[in-house]
């Protein structure tokens, strides 16, 4: 008996019930045991009917994306889905939960579908540079028409159980206990004689599917998805139900499945999938060593930081005491949290009660002894070590035996401030990104005293919050902020050679960035940046024009978003961004200040030169053990700087471009503007020498002793 799919029957209905948690995904041994299930069931002349269900929180939530490196599993999908829809008995797919990708593929080759009122339906293959493969592209337009197929694949996004009734996906939304409820409709069924219904027997109709509708989809595919290509190779999918029979059409969509998945934009998406499952992973650490209790939070510091922390925890059902040193600016944070569900409110994310229950969790304070009885203590207050040391002081002295001491520190020293406390062991960097309760990243940084116990403890609570956690050591900057450091420098020097700021960002956002660093600077605020830079203008080049655009812009009284006028304008309450020949001329003037000539670029170059230093910086953090893995980076990049997933991340970019061209790119530059920002990461010299490549750097390492 297949322990994952049980057979089950009563009265004439035969139940297949899958348990593959935690998910449901559908493995090799799913499929097996569904098969031999089947079998079972058409030689079975007492059976009327069938209905598949799944055990857990969900239906089907997909392929087994560990499959997808291995030889294609198409083949596979097709033969056990033309088993359900051959039965000659109606074959009822019940689901609850989300069914996702090859999950939902599967339901549209049974011949009836239900849902619970929760249910929640999706394809989420283009995001990962995919293709609905299993039948989808074929079934889908067959079952709810082109239009409504194409809108579901595009926007590979949950629809939800009234939607899905409405578009013809399920056929009725089951009220109460679903197995019920799911026996009760084979019964009727078979009372109505209802036979199967064939979804590869239906047609698409060619007069839906004109040039027209297909040009102005592609146009669609291509706002949403610039740069790739499975968003349009689905059309293309979809395209063919108008013209070929249905078996003809599955051939041509596996044929296109096995193209899209062989793209680099298919395999840096997968990447950054897979990287952000081992980036949870800490080499070295004792298997047997078990996370603390992190039942109750306290956060100190009630501003931008600290509340989104607070939020983050009561999200995820976590007490949280928040801290600030004036009952003003408490009440000030508390009301910033307030507005933060209330908006969640209003976008329809929670409702008021919810909204109520989350805040109840939050409660504020003035006073440490209310931390007592904390498991973690996480440190938000203004950016200064000689404060911190004193927060930590302070935190100690409450603080119960073994709880995790955090700070959210993004320049300073983790193990300075953990050398405040008695008790360093405890003591772990947390830094979260802005917005802390959107941002998914969260930088866990060892110090040199941090025990073992308080780094697993830091990646359960990441789990619990529902972070994706990436272990730093401690370096100045970290993991994203080091290696934005020279990303930003060539991006500003660009400007001051006189390229407009929308050149610069749209170059970077055609590339895929999420958003051109310049505009990141006016929306985090220019003054924040300039006050790190005058803080610890010790640790910088002697450059004379090393970070002044930004400078300038801030001597002028421009600090971005906030005051309305940075490297762009923007009108009140709006974020858009317009053009401003002041900005132009502020930056125009410092540049001959510093003798910098004005000169046309190639978007080639602006692209290079902001991000081959990026790229080089990770290869010296990958070199002096800062990060654990190259994909670890990319992670930190993608979920935390907005790197473009379908890129794979900056480390699996690098191996993309090549490190040889990577390394003579950068040595170009260095010949052109000289050593000091442009000297080639030792590792790179050593990888290109030896023909390795970044991805071979972490394969060795995977497994191997730290
Ligand atoms: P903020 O200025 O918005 O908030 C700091 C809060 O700490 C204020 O509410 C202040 O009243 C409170 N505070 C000051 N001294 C205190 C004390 N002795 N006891 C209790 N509360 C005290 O600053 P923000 O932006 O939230 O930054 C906090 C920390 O997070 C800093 O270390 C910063 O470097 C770091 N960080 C900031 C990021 C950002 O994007 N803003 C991103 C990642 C880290």
């Amino acid at each position: 008996m297949n322990p994952i799919v049980q057979l089950q029957q009563q009265d004439g209905v035969a139940v297949i019930l899958v348990d593959n948690p935690p998910v449901n995904t559908i493995t090799a041994a799913a499929r097996a045991g569904m098969s031999e299930a089947l079998d079972k069931i058409a030689a079975d002349e007492t059976l009327r009917a069938v209905v598949l269900r799944c055990a857990g929180n969900n239906f089907f939530t997909g392929a087994d994306i560990n499959e997808f490196s291995g030889p294609p599993k198409e083949a596979a999908y097709r033969d056990l889905w033309s088993k359900f829809e051959g039965l000659k008995i109606p074959m009822i797919a019940a689901m609850h939960g989300s069914s996702i990708g090859g999950g939902l593929e599967l339901t549209l080759a049974c011949h009836y579908r239900i849902a619970t009122p929760t249910a929640k339906f999706m394809l989420p293959e283009v995001t990962l540079g995919i293709i609905p493969g299993a039948g989808g592209t074929q079934r889908l337009p067959r079952l709810i028409g082109p239009q409504n197929a194409l809108r579901m694949i595009l926007d590979a996004k949950p629809v939800d159980a009234a939607k899905a009734l409405e578009l013809g996906l399920i056929d009725e939304i089951i009220e109460g206990d679903l197995a019920v409820g799911a026996l009760e409709f084979a019964r009727r069924l078979i009372a109505k004689r209802a036979g199967p219904r064939r979804t590869s027997e239906r047609s698409v109709d060619p007069r839906e599917v004109t040039p027209e509708f297909i040009s102005r989809w592609q146009a669609e595919a291509r706002r949403m998805y610039p740069n790739r290509t499975a968003a349009l190779t689905a059309i293309e999918a979809v395209q063919a139900t108008a013209r070929m029979s249905f078996t003809e059409g599955l051939l041509f969509e596996e044929k296109l499945a096995n193209q899209t998945k062989a793209t680099t934009e298919a395999r840096g998406s997968i990447h950054v999938f897979f990287a952000e499952r081992e980036s949870r992973k800490v080499d070295g650490l004792p298997a047997d060593i078990a996370p603390r209790s992190i039942g109750g939070a306290g956060v100190v510091g009630a501003g931008t930081m600290g509340g989104g922390i607070a939020i983050a925890f009561a999200n995820a059902g976590i007490p949280v005491t928040l801290l600030d040193v004036t009952q003003e600016s408490l009440s000030r944070g508390l009301s910033v949290v307030d507005a933060t569900f209330e908006s969640m409110v209003k976008r329809g994310r929670i409702d008021a009660a919810e909204k109520a229950r989350r805040m109840k969790l939050i409660t504020g304070t003035l006073d440490y002894r209310d931390f007592a009885a904390s498991d973690v203590l996480i440190e938000a207050v203004f950016e200064s070590m000689e404060l911190k040391r004193r927060v930590f002081g302070q935190l100690e002295a409450v603080a119960k035996p073994g709880a995790l001491l955090g700070t959210n520190t993004s320049t300073l020293d983790v193990d300075e401030i953990a050398a405040s406390v008695g008790r360093p062991q405890d003591v772990v960097g947390l830094h979260f990104f802005s917005p802390a309760n959107v941002m998914p990243l969260l930088e866990v940084i060892r110090g040199k005293a941090t025990a073992n116990q308080t780094i697993r403890t830091a990646m359960e609570l990441a789990r619990v919050i529902r972070k994706t956690p990436v272990l730093a050591r401690v370096c100045y900057g970290f993991i994203g902020n080091r290696m934005m450091e020279g990303y930003a420098r060539e991006a500003l020097l660009l400007t001051l050679e006189g390229e407009a700021p929308r050149r610069v960002d749209t170059v970077l956002e055609n590339f895929g960035m999420a958003m051109g660093i310049l505009a990141v600077f006016d929306m985090a605020g220019i003054d924040v940046g300039v006050n790190v830079h005058r803080t610890n203008a010790d640790r910088y080049p002697p450059d004379p024009t090393y970070y002044q655009a930004d400078a300038a812009l801030h001597a002028a009284g421009r600090l971005g978003q906030k005051n309305g006028k940075g490297f762009y304008r923007y009108e009140k309450g709006d974020r858009t961004r317009h053009d401003d020949p002041e900005a132009q001329s502020i930056l125009a003037r410092r540049a001959a200040e510093l003798g910098i000539a004005s000169r046309v670029h190639t978007d080639k170059e602006i692209l290079e030169r902001c991000l081959y230093p990026l790229l080089n910086e990770g290869i010296r953090i990958l070199d002096e053990g800062i990060a654990q893995r190259a994909s670890d980076i990319d992670v930190v990049w993608c979920a935390g700087y907005g790197f473009p997933r379908y890129r794979g991340g900056p480390m699996f970019y690098a191996d993309t471009l090549g490190l040889p061209a990577l390394l003579a790119g950068i040595e170009g530059y260095r010949d052109r503007f000289g050593p000091m920002h442009w000297q080639p990461a030792p590792l790179l010299v050593r990888l290109v020498r030896e023909g390795r490549t970044l991805a071979d750097w972490d394969r060795e390492r995977r497994g191997a002793p730290s």
